[in-house]
């Protein structure tokens, strides 16, 4: 029996413009375009998820706005149930302003707005022992470790992908199974000293290890990386969908390298990612 996937995180708008380099501190230069596109880690995972034919759920907030009412249709439009996605009074919807370089490398900044006012839905309460849940960290995290929390109590799975790395309590990491992080995001964790019940690493184009499983990323030529934004989210929204099916960790962790690699050849944090 395939489990649910509840997801809870950020929605932001992405404005992306494209630049021939990143400037320097003090330094301006002119960027190619400016797009409007849907990102936010939350929503990215969610996306992907239920792309890789999870059900899903969306937990987050988003402003009483054109960006957050476009969010919510879109989300919609795509099958993920959005009634735990609430909409604030009196706050933007959170925006990222995304620089992509001729190497296809990004720089982000997140203006968080509603995401910062994202709250505990009870919904979490109907988390089962076959549903996945799926957190990063662009909600305030009171929220993230009240929802894993409540995953775990209710015997479902929860991953918990450390991005943008924040320190949480030793009990939400030692719960999560597993803790997703980059090679960066893990030298911070690994300072901590929080042990996680499962640690997966992964280290973009050179793969990644789950505990004692150690796989190879799928190589896509140098030339068709377009935009690496996402790249890390879709990850984790497959890994999720495959683990609520009940893949073993080894086809998981295939399946979910393999939405990373897809992810860099196209530009945007999502597939079709254009907001309207
Ligand atoms: O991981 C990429 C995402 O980070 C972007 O979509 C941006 O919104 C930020 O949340």
């Amino acid at each position: 029996m395939s489990g649910r996937v509840f997801v809870v995180g950020s929605l932001n708008v992405d404005l992306v413009t494209q630049v021939e380099r990143h400037p320097k501190p003090g330094e301006t230069v002119l960027g190619d375009g400016l797009r409007r596109l849907a990102g936010g880690k939350g929503a990215n995972q969610a996306v992907a998820a239920a792309a890789a034919g999870a059900e899903v759920a969306m937990f987050g907030a988003v402003g009483d706005d054109d960006g957050g009412r476009a969010y919510l249709k879109r989300l919609r439009d795509k099958g993920i149930e959005v009634v735990g996605v609430h909409t604030v009074a009196g706050q933007p919807t959170g925006h990222a302003l995304i620089v992509v370089d001729d190497e296809a490398e990004n720089s982000i900044v997140v203006i968080p707005g509603a995401n910062a006012h994202a709250e505990l839905d009870p919904r979490l309460e109907e988390l089962g022992a076959h549903d996945v849940l799926l957190v990063q960290l662009e909600v305030p995290l009171e929220v993230v470790t009240r929802a894993a929390r409540t995953a775990y109590d209710r015997g479902a799975r929860a991953i918990v992908n450390m991005a943008p790395y924040a320190a949480l309590p030793p009990d939400v990491v030692a719960l999560a199974d597993p803790v997703v992080v980059n090679e960066h995001e893990a030298m911070l964790l690994a300072d901590s000293g929080a042990v996680p019940r499962s640690l997966l690493v992964t280290f973009g184009s050179k793969g990644a290890t789950w505990d004692g499983l150690t796989l190879p990323a799928v190589v896509v030529p140098a030339d068709e990386v377009v935009d690496t934004t996402g790249a890390g989210d879709a990850f984790c929204g497959v890994l999720a969908a495959a683990l609520a099916r009940d893949d073993d960790r080894e086809v998981a962790l295939r399946k979910a390298l393999a939405a990373g690699a897809a992810a860099v050849r196209h530009s945007g944090a999502q597939p079709d990612p254009e907001l309207t």
